[in-house]
């Protein structure tokens, strides 16, 4: 039997990137294309030949889908994505988890909402995923490997840099690395609408790290750079293509790994095809992945939310102590 899938949000992403990541799913259906804007629900519907809905509620009852991918604003994650769940329809839902001002501007209140999300699909037992799609980068993918093979050794630090365009991913991809951040201090400077941040994080596994996000770097090159150093040796991973480098501590040499006609953004495509496949995989056939969470889009919001706070109120923050009611 196919996999029923339905759409809420028949914009930009869905078309670009979602949309031909899910037209290359076996076994699947389009049975709903759902957006408040009709023309752009119907325009969908079109299509992918299936019919088109205008609210969440009548299409969950009438199209009933297996999974529902929910690609609204950032502003708008949260009503359809718990309307899913509450119906017991997993759900994938774009990242970061929810920013009533958008993800440059995460803020504390925000937590919250991300919090309904996340208990929305524990009380009703059902899948909730985050597109966090860097993670099925061919260089994060190695990248993560290398580190649970032991090859780099103990973790020892992180230093990143990142266009305020891929933060949250970012920020998902230390998580996906090296695990909770439970401590950080940060700084922040320039205009309001896209402040460049600097973090100093503190890790549950002892290691410590560096944050940077801003909009000062050009599209031509990397916009994200993440170095993972292990006692062992040290690891570059430039942008989701941009290859990923091994600076073993033992040796001279150096590994470049790149493929062919590599270029830092040319594997864009690549990482959202992963992502649905790994979602449709989870449904259709119980099969475990790489995939986020609703926790780890918890988790991501309080660095987020968490680099404001800390240089508002200029200290370290404990983030289970601010957040202690997305660790009950
Ligand atoms: N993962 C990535 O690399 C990546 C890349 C680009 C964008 N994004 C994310 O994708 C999301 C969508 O961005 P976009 O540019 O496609 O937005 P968009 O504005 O083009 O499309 C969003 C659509 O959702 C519809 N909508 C809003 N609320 C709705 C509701 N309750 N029910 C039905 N439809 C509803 C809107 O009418 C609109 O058509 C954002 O959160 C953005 O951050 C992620």
């Amino acid at each position: 039997m196919s996999l029923r899938l339905a759409l809420v949000g028949c914009g930009g992403v869905a078309r670009g990137s979602h949309l031909p990541g899910w037209e290359k799913v076996e076994d699947l259906e389009f049975v709903a294309m759902c957006d408040k804007d009709r023309a752009r629900a119907d325009e969908f519907a079109r299509k992918y030949d299936c019919p088109a809905y205008y609210d969440v509620a009548t299409m969950l009852a009438e199209a009933k889908p297996d999974l529902v991918d929910v690609c609204t604003r950032d502003p708008d994650h949260d009503t359809p994505t718990i309307q899913c769940l509450e119906a017991g329809v997993p759900a994938m839902v774009e990242k970061p988890m929810y920013a009533a001002a958008g993800q440059y501007n995460v803020a504390e209140a925000d937590v919250g909402h991300a919090l309904a999300m996340y208990r929305a699909a524990r009380d009703n037992n059902t899948p909730l995923f985050m597109n966090y799609n860097y993670r099925f980068s061919p260089y994060a993918q190695r990248l993560k490997e290398m580190i649970e093979a032991g090859e780099l050794g103990q973790p020892a630090y992180m230093h990143c840099v990142t266009h305020l365009a891929c933060w949250s991913h970012t920020i998902d991809l230390i998580r996906f690395f090296n695990g909770d951040v439970v401590e950080l201090a940060a700084r922040v400077s320039g205009p309001e609408e896209a402040r460049t941040r600097s973090a100093s994080l503190r890790f549950a596994n002892g290691s410590v790290g560096t944050l940077v996000g801003t909009t000062q770097r050009g599209w031509q090159h990397d916009l994200l750079r993440i170095e993972y150093a292990g006692t062992k040796g040290y690891t570059v991973m430039r942008d989701i293509a941009g290859g990923l480098e091994y600076y073993p501590g033992e040796q001279r040499e150096r590994t470049l790994w790149l493929r062919s006609h590599d270029a830092p953004r040319n594997g864009f495509q690549i990482t959202f095809d992963g992502s649905t496949a790994a979602f449709a995989a989870f449904v259709g056939q119980g099969k475990a992945s790489a995939a986020a969470t609703g926790l780890d889009g918890l988790r991501e919001m309080e660095i987020d939310a968490g680099i404001f706070v800390a240089a508002a109120e200029d200290k370290w923050l404990n983030l289970p102590e601010r957040f202690p009611d997305n660790y009950e």
